[in-house]
């Protein structure tokens, strides 16, 4: 009798499993193509690559996608959300792309598929007059940095630092620090120099860099054809022009990865 019943046990078991599961195939490069519109995914707290102006999503990391859609001849849907949910939504297929300044880890490797590089950067010590420089002036120190991100991973990795306070958002992390409830504060480069110009009355200098980091949109793992296409459209806005305005108009220099 269980003989017989056991293999219906397992087909059912089995059956609820597949439902139950959260993962829902991402949308294919076909089914985008025939809507006309990519949606994006990005944080839009984490000037100047994105973030709000008012009511208006903008930044380098805005631009560049806007630019990589109108070259696969696409309109984009725009989400804006936390930055801790945005390469989880990519498998739940709540977007298509994320763009939010991710640095290519293995560790996110193996959740989603990273798009070629878009800009190349890398995690700065910010403090009050530029006191701290080095990893080893982190020592007994107490550093402020956004939850989820590669700064963290990486200031876990400095011997003696005193505290590790994260937030959840990078702005937060800087406020952490212009009102001396932390020592330092590690963030992207940019990032801290774009806040340093924001508030010259801050006080705050950027030392050295704690870690290099490439840093690409994601979608979702495997989507294979959907990123291709991403790649080609990118290698194409930068050999024509268009990539290097966008990052002059930012940034005053090109900041692909050299
Ligand atoms: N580059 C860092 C990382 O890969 C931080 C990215 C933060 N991005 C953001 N939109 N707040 O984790």
């Amino acid at each position: 009798m269980t003989l017989l019943r056991r293999p219906l046990h397992l087909v059912i078991a089995l059956a609820v499993v597949l439902l139950a599961a959260p993962l829902a195939p991402a949308r294919t490069l076909d089914a985008i193509r025939k809507s006309g519109t990519i949606v994006i995914a990005t944080e839009g707290q984490f000037a100047p690559f994105n973030y709000f102006e008012g009511s208006k999503l903008t930044g380098f990391e805005v631009d560049v996608a806007d630019a990589v859609a109108a070259k696969m001849g696409l309109k984009v849907d725009w989400k804006t959300i936390g930055f801790d949910a945005l390469l989880a939504g990519l498998n739940q297929d709540r977007w298509d792309m994320v763009i939010a300044s991710h640095g290519i880890t293995d560790e996110r490797a193996k959740a989603v598929t990273f798009a070629d590089p878009h800009y190349c950067s890398g995690g700065v010590i910010v403090s009050k007059g530029g006191t701290l420089k080095t990893a080893a002036d982190l020592a007994g120190k107490t550093v402020a940095v956004q939850t989820g991100t590669t700064y963290l991973d990486n200031v876990k990795k400095v011997a003696g630092v005193k505290e590790v306070k994260t937030f959840p958002q990078d702005t937060d992390a800087r406020g952490a620090l212009l009102t001396g409830r932390v020592d330092a504060w590690v963030t992207d480069r940019f990032a801290g120099k774009a806040a340093l110009e924001a508030n010259p009355a801050g006080g705050l200098k950027t030392g050295g860099f704690l870690f290099v980091e490439r840093i690409a949109a994601a979608v979702a793992k495997g989507n294979t054809p959907l990123v291709t296409e991403i790649d080609k459209a990118l290698a194409a806005i930068m050999a024509d022009g268009t990539y290097a305005k966008i990052s002059e108009k930012w940034f005053k220099e090109d900041i692909r990865c050299k």
